[in-house]
């Protein structure tokens, strides 16, 4: 089924609660519906939006906004170790972690409580607590926009790295996500290394998906601010990384920086070189940096894109002044 409204408000559809509209909203449940909106969609400005929660719209979108209805979580098989999912991109994304962790399939209780949708984690590769999204996708199933035909994407054609795949890269705006194919564990591997998370669990009486979920779901909740409550995505920019000379230049400078193995280079902290600016609980009138994560700008009530923007840029001036480092904005931008 499509619905489809005119000049529709997408507040409800984006985190950091930016009061703009969208000339056409179209909303999907089936396949067959995206082979239909593409073929009509002609030359015109679209976007797909999932929960909204790493957008940041400038202002009216003056062309078609594409959002997933579909919601079925299916079982495709299974075998001793693993259970293969087929989720629809519409589910929302914590709902699936807790299906996931109720059903005994292990894997997901790390990307517990990440604001979004199941289509967006694929495109975003969401990723916390030492876990990645792209860490337990098999397949990713979309409709092609240009072709009007469905296609599939094994996880090694998504080209899965930190907060990055083909869909943010060469594969931008070109598909919409329908189903996402997760394995997930039947014999549980976790992943403890983040913080206390261990220590959480064998408070709570031992290491299993459900307490990893609730110690998780605890510190984000203290970390991060509840979008309902204030207008955010999360983290605004991505932790930067930079030569291994320019890392230990700057640890013998700073011993206390956090530093992090990363493929290619090292991996810094971007919200402690913000906090190290001195930005922590600073605000314009509208905008401001979250008390307890550095790494997140808040719009602290009728903000517009712009002031967010404007606000960002300075952060990122004063960190490439103190450090010499240049951070980027990890939430997308829609002018
Ligand atoms: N830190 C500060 N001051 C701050 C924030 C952080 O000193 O204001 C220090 C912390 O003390 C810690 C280090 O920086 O030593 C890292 O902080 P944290 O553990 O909070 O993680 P992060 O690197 O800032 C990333 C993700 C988060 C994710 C956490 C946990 C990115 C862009 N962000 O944040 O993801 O929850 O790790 O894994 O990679 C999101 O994407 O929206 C998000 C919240």
């Amino acid at each position: 089924m499509i619905r489809h409204f005119a000049s529709y408000s997408l507040l409800p559809h984006n985190t950091f609660g930016m009061d703009v509209k969208a000339a056409h909203f179209v909303e999907f449940t089936e396949v067959g519906d995206v082979l239909r909106i593409a073929s009509e969609l002609g030359g015109m400005r679209h976007l797909v939006i999932g929960g909204g929660s790493n957008l940041l719209f400038m202002g009216d979108f003056d062309g078609v906004v594409m959002h997933s209805a579909i919601k079925t979580i299916e079982v495709l098989g299974e075998n001793e170790s693993s259970v293969f999912v087929r989720v629809g991109s519409g589910v929302n994304w914590d709902e699936f972690v807790a299906y996931s962790v109720a059903q005994g399939w292990q894997g997901l209780e790390n990307l517990s409580a990440i604001p979004g949708e199941v289509g967006a984690s694929a495109v975003q590769n969401v990723g916390a607590y030492g876990v990645e999204a792209g860490d337990f996708i098999v397949k990713v199933d979309a409709v092609s926009l240009k072709g009007c035909c469905t296609v599939s994407f094994l996880n090694d054609d998504c080209c899965y790295a930190y907060r990055d795949s083909i869909f943010k890269n060469d594969e931008k705006d070109k598909y919409v996500i329908t189903h996402v194919i997760f394995r997930l564990n039947k014999i549980p591997q976790y992943v403890l290394s983040y913080g206390n998370l261990k220590e959480q669990c064998e408070a709570k009486g031992g290491v299993t998906a459900a307490n990893i979920r609730d110690a998780v779901c605890k510190t984000r909740a203290a970390k991060l601010p509840d979008p309902a409550v204030m207008g955010s995505a999360g983290s605004f920019f991505m932790n930067p990384v930079v030569e291994p000379a320019k890392a230990d230049e700057l640890k013998a400078l700073y011993p206390s920086m956090p530093v992090y193995p990363a493929p290619n280079g090292v991996k810094l902290s971007a919200g402690w070189l913000i906090d190290r600016c001195g930005w922590k609980e600073r605000s314009d009138a509208r905008v401001g940096v979250y008390p307890h994560q550095a790494l997140v700008i808040v719009n602290l009530g009728g903000a517009t894109g712009r002031e967010v923007m404007d606000f960002a840029h300075r952060i990122q001036q004063s960190v490439q002044e103190k450090f010499g480092v240049s951070i980027s904005p990890e939430v997308n931008a829609i002018e």
